[in-house]
């Protein structure tokens, strides 16, 4: 897979980013986080961290929030228009770094079971499935969607 001719500036991300984060949301998903959720987020101490591109614009980002020993991964997205150019896996390999210097022992996350394109991006990266959350998430019509648990042992 091919990445398009730009260097990615990694940088963290905090309350001033939340504006793009929710353009980038309602872009990528059926069901996006509001301003609360990332206001909740960055307010409770939980951290963001993303690439800019060349003009510094925010285009991928992903939300982490601890619990002991462990990172839970909230959020993790990229623009559409740089989708399939290989950023996922590169922003995979940051969070693991992050993982790595301050010590969490793994990472877990949950993902709609329809969500087919992050399960691969997850599974690729090294994450095994290890539970289901029964209607987890809401969906269309007012049903609901399991999430699939996973996670990554450091
Ligand atoms: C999931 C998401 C982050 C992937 O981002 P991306 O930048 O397109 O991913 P990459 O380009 O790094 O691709 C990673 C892998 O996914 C694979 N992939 C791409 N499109 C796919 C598809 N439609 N179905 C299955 N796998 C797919 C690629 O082949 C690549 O693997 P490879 O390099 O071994 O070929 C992105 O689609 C997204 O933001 N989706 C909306 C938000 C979301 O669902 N986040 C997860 C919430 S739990």
């Amino acid at each position: 897979m091919e990445l398009k001719l730009i260097t990615p500036h990694y940088c963290k991300l905090g309350f001033a980013d939340v504006d793009r984060m929710l353009r980038i949301e309602e872009q990528v998903y059926t069901h996006p986080w509001s301003r609360g959720n990332f206001a909740d987020s960055l307010s409770s101490g939980y951290e963001a961290y993303g690439f800019r591109n060349v003009e510094l614009d925010l285009f991928a980002y992903f939300v982490v929030m601890p619990i002991l020993d462990e990172l839970h991964l909230l959020n993790f997205a990229v623009d559409l228009s740089y989708q399939g150019q290989g950023y996922a896996k590169l922003l995979m390999g940051k969070l693991f770094a992050y993982t790595n210097e301050q010590a969490y022992s793994s990472i877990l996350l949950e993902v709609r079971r329809s969500n087919v394109r992050a399960i691969s991006v997850y599974e690729g990266a090294g994450f095994a499935a290890i539970g289901v959350r029964k209607g987890y998430y809401p969906a269309h019509d007012n049903q609901r969607e399991d999430a699939i648990v996973m996670r990554r042992t450091r």
